[in-house]
């Protein structure tokens, strides 16, 4: 664990697995306070869990960040928890690769509003 005293409150979603658990180890070791979501408890639980192995304090917070409510939730959480966030990684999302003209109609209920949701919170608190 880092030995400076800045501990920033660092919230991210999708840390569950990939590049988002990846991040929040990151963070981990140099002593950051973590907030961790995702949908999977299981996973987020274990990146938790090997956050805090490395000496950072660390609660998961399951969240669909499509649930404009679940995101809400997860900033209150994170105030309420730290009493404040220095970093907000929206990390969550979906890969689709080919021409968006054809990208199946069946998922536009998940991919929109997940964008929707991470560029409304991309805002300024
Ligand atoms: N890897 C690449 O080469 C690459 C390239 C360009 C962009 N990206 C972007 O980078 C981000 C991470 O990619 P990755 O490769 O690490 O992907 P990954 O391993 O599939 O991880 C995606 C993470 O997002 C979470 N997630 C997905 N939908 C969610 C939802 N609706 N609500 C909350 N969490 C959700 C997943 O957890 P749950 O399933 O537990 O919810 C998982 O933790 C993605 O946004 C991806 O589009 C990746």
């Amino acid at each position: 664990m880092s030995t400076s005293t800045y501990r920033p409150v660092v919230v991210i979603t999708g840390a569950s697995s990939g590049i988002g658990r990846a991040t929040a180890l990151a963070f981990a070791r140099k002593g950051a306070r973590l907030v961790l979501a995702a949908r999977r408890q299981e996973e987020l639980e274990q990146a938790a869990a090997a956050c805090r192995d490395l000496g950072a304090e660390a609660v998961a917070q399951q969240a669909d960040v499509g649930e404009e409510a679940q995101v809400e939730l997860l900033a209150r959480l994170a105030v309420e928890r730290f009493g404040r966030i220095d970093v907000w990684f929206n990390n969550a999302g979906i890969d689709a690769f080919g021409s968006f003209a054809k990208f199946p109609r069946a998922h536009d209920p998940r991919v929109r509003p997940a964008t929707g949701a991470a560029l409304k919170r991309s805002r300024p608190f």
